[in-house]
Order: C-alpha cells, then structure tokens, then sequence
C-alpha cells in the first residue's frame, strides 16, 4: 500500500527525546514516510546543538525529507500535518524546585504528581494553548500529538480552552510497563497485549489483557507481579528503562501496589499516592530525578549531538531510535492512514467509564481512526478507584479553575485536596514558597 507522505513538526525541538525521535522517524519511512521534518522550540540556544545534530542524521539516512529547525511560529507550524508537541515549560531547573521545594516540607516532591505537578501544570497550561493557536493559525487540519506534562492537567485545561481542537494527550507509561510484561512472558512486543484499563493520567489500573488470540495472561502475570512487580525475575534486563535505578525501583514497587488490589495490576506512578511515607524516606532532598537526568540524559543527548556537529558526521552516533515514542508514530499513522488502532489515550470520558463524570478527561484504549479517536466502554468503577479518581481528577480540575480565576484560594484547595500532602497548612506554606519559585511562569493569584 502506497502511503501519503506527512510534515511533521516537533515543538519543542531542544528536548532531550528530540535526536532519538528523530532517529525513530528517519528508520520508519515504511510505515509512517515524511515529506518534511521540523524542529520548533522557542529557545534557539537550547535547540541548536539538536537541529545541527538532526540535520546530519536526516541528510545522511533520509536525504528526501526537507529538514528544518526554527523558532519562528509560522515558518514551524505551515504546512504541518502533525504538531509532535513534548516541551517542558521552565526546563530541567524548573523541575528540580518542582521536586525539591515539596521535599522540604516531607512531601513527595515529583514531576507530574501532588505539588510539583500541580506548579508544572500551572506553568505548562498557557506554553500548550499557545502551540495550539499556532497550529490552528498556519495549519488549521494538523492534529496535534501532545505528551508535554502534566498530560492530565495540560488535558483538561485544552478540554476546557479548546474544546473542539484537534489535540490528543498521550502517555508512554501505559506503554512501558507493557513493553516489560511482553518481555516477561516472551511475547515480541507490547502490542501483542491487547489491554482493559481505566484511571486518569499517571492513575490507572488495568482489569485485563490478553494475547492476540484471545488468551487471557492475567493469571500469569499477576503471579509475577505478585513476587516481582513489573521488573523481571532475572537480571537479563532488556527493557532500557529498567538499567536505571530509579525506574527499576519504580517496577518493583509495583508489587505492592498490586497488594491493595489484586484484582486489578496498577499503572507504576500511584506509588506515590498509595505510599508517599515510603517514596519520602528514599528520596534524598538534595539530589533529585531531575538532577540524575541533567547529569546523564540531558548531558549525554547533548554531547552526543554536539560531537556529531563537529564530525559532520552521525555515521558512527550513539543515538538510538526511541522506543518510548513508537506509539507516537503508531498515534499518527492511525490517524493518516485510519488504521483502528487500539491505543491508550487520555481523553473525555463520555460515557467510557460509566461511574465517573462524562466531562472528566480520562485515560481509556480508545480506537483511532481518520475520523479521531473513539474510546471503548470500560464499564463501572469500584469504590477504591472510584474514590481516589474522585479526588485525584478534582484536584487537576481546580488547578485549571485557578489557573483560569487566578485564584489563589482555588490553588490551595487543589493542593489540600491532594492525596499526598497532609494538611491544609502544608498546603498553604507550599504554596507560598511555589508561587516564589514560579513568578516568572505563573498568572498573578489573589
Ligand atoms: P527538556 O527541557 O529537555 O525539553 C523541552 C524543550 O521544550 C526545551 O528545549 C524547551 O526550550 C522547550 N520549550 C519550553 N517551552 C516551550 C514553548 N513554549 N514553545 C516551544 N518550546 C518550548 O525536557 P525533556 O526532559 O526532554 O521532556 C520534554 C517533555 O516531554 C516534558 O514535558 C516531559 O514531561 C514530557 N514527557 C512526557 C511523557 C509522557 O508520557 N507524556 C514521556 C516523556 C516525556
Ligand atoms: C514516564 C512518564 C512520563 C514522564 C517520564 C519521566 O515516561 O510517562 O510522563 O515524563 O516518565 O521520565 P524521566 O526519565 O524524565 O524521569
Ligand atoms: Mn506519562
């Protein structure tokens, strides 16, 4: 089958998933073929290294897509089919205060979750709407594929703002902890898994999954969870996620979540809400995640991209085709070439969910086709999950009404009500060090 070929531009074209993004682009041109590729970030410094990087690879590997990188709005969002959207408003810097200034309080401090998610959300609402405003400007038929975080705030914030772009909101984890239970029961890829799950971003659970042909490998793999969590049983690691140790300790954790409810195997991110004591004991307030990935990641990418520069050459690079972003190619082909693919996809509820709010932006396998994405019927939720939905989505949902009101008192409450901080007091003094630390991203509150 002869594929279109699509424009694709990557805004926020400094990150440090952009050159392995790239690679993946370059080495699908089967299934997903591009006419043009472009990089967009609104801070040239930051993107320079990675364009010049990318130029070589796309010259060298693809020599017929039209590579550019730009941080002109209109030159980077004409003739685009497909807004790849991951930027990070305030940077690596940013994150490091959202994970350390909770820290100082005894509160989980991380990127997506309780108050540093909710001080990333604040600052990543106005960046999205306004990629969106160019998208509709200069190519008003584009989708845009978005999984700049907090994707769950960011969601519902575009669900309220502009509610009839064409935005979907994604996530990988879903797609990692996949990729891991393939591996442990030999299966040759998560999409082999075909799932039932519900929650909401970085918050969901799945009830269950099979093989392709129609085996149920629930008992099997709540076996393993049950010793192992979603790290294998041996030290032949293959999934790359897992040679880091944090992220190691993140699967292994899953066993305990899976302990409070062993009808359901859990989406790795509620150990934060489930056991924030723990996550707090073993976090050490002076060094946090963002700083192990400015110190490998970030310093890695970008050495990389800088050595490929001055070799004018990426014959011999390092850069590996990222597998966290095949099911972003995976999104935009179902969407081009209206495939009925079956993918997770944060969206409206509707209905999926037939216990929760309509309005709630939720995470469901939806189907994905030209037409858009239709999420698939999950049925009613137990009291458990339905009560910490309840107030896990309320919290996301008072951060945008602040955000809208600039209300200082709708923050607070968003941060109360939030499962892992204590009191309204805590609240109230993280708050206060929050705004400080975010003067320059956030609206004014009072
Ligand atoms: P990074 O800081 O390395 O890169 C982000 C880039 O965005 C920077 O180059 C920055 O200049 C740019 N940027 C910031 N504001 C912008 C704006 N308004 N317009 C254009 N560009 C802008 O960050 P990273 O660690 O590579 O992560 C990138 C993003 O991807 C983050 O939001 C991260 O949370 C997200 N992410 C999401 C998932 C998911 O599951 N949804 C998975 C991985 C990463
Ligand atoms: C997972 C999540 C993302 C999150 C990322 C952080 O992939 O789904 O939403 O941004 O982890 O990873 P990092 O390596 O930056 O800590
Ligand atoms: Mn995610």
């Amino acid at each position: 089958m002869s594929r279109e070929k699509q424009s694709v531009v990557i805004a926020g074209g400094g990150s440090t998933y952009t050159a392995s993004i790239v690679m993946l682009l370059i080495e699908n041109q089967d299934k997903f073929p591009l006419r043009k590729l472009r990089l967009y970030d609104n801070d040239a410094q930051r993107q320079e290294p990675i364009g010049k990087a990318c130029e070589i690879i796309v010259k060298e590997r693809a020599p017929e897509v039209e590579f550019t990188y730009t941080t002109d709005p209109e030159e980077g969002f004409s003739d685009v089919d497909f807004v790849m959207a991951h930027i990070r408003v305030g940077g690596l810097p940013m994150r490091e205060k959202d994970e350390k200034i909770p820290l100082k309080y005894g509160v989980v401090g991380q990127e997506t979750c309780g108050p540093g998610g909710i001080a990333y959300g604040m600052r990543s609402i106005p960046d999205v709407i306004e990629l969106i405003d160019y998208m509709e400007k200069y190519s008003p038929n584009a989708w845009m594929l978005n999984y700049s975080n907090p994707a769950a705030i960011v969601a519902e914030a575009t669900r309220r703002l502009k509610p009839d772009s064409k935005i979907i909101n994604i996530c990988d984890m879903p797609v990692a902890i996949k990729k891991s239970l393939a591996d442990i029961l030999g299966l040759d890829s998560e999409n082999d898994i075909v799932d039932r799950y519900y929650g909401l971003n970085h918050f969901g659970w799945w009830t269950e999954m099979y093989d392709k042909d129609g085996n149920d490998l629930m008992p099997q793999l709540k076996e393993h969870v049950k010793k192992y969590g979603y790290a294998s049983a041996n030290d032949d690691i293959t999934n790359p996620l897992l040679a880091e140790a944090s992220w190691n300790d993140t699967f292994v954790k899953a066993k305990d979540l899976y302990a409070l409810d062993p009808d359901t195997l859990p989406n790795t991110y509620l150990k934060y809400y489930y056991y924030p004591d723990y996550v707090v004991e073993h976090a050490n307030p002076n060094h946090t995640r963002a700083n192990e990935v400015m110190e490998h990641r970030e310093k890695n990418v970008f050495e990389e991209c800088r050595r490929i520069v001055e070799n004018g050459t990426a014959e011999d690079t390092s850069i590996v085709p990222g597998e966290h972003a095949e099911f972003i190619v995976q999104l935009a082909s179902a969407l081009a070439y209206n495939t009925n693919e079956r993918m997770l996809l944060i969206v409206k509820n509707n209905g999926a969910i037939s216990n929760l709010d309509p309005e709630y932006m939720v995470e469901v396998p939806c189907i994905v086709s030209k037409r858009g994405v239709e999420p698939l019927a999950m049925g009613p939720v137990p009291t458990f999950q339905k009560g910490l939905i309840e107030q896990q989505v309320s919290v996301e949902r008072l951060v945008v009404d602040a955000y809208l009101e600039k209300s200082y008192q709708k923050l607070w409450q968003a941060l109360t009500l939030s499962k892992i901080v204590p009191s309204a007091s805590v609240a109230k003094e993280l708050l206060d060090d929050l705004i400080e630390a975010n003067k320059d991203y956030w609206p004014e509150l009072s």
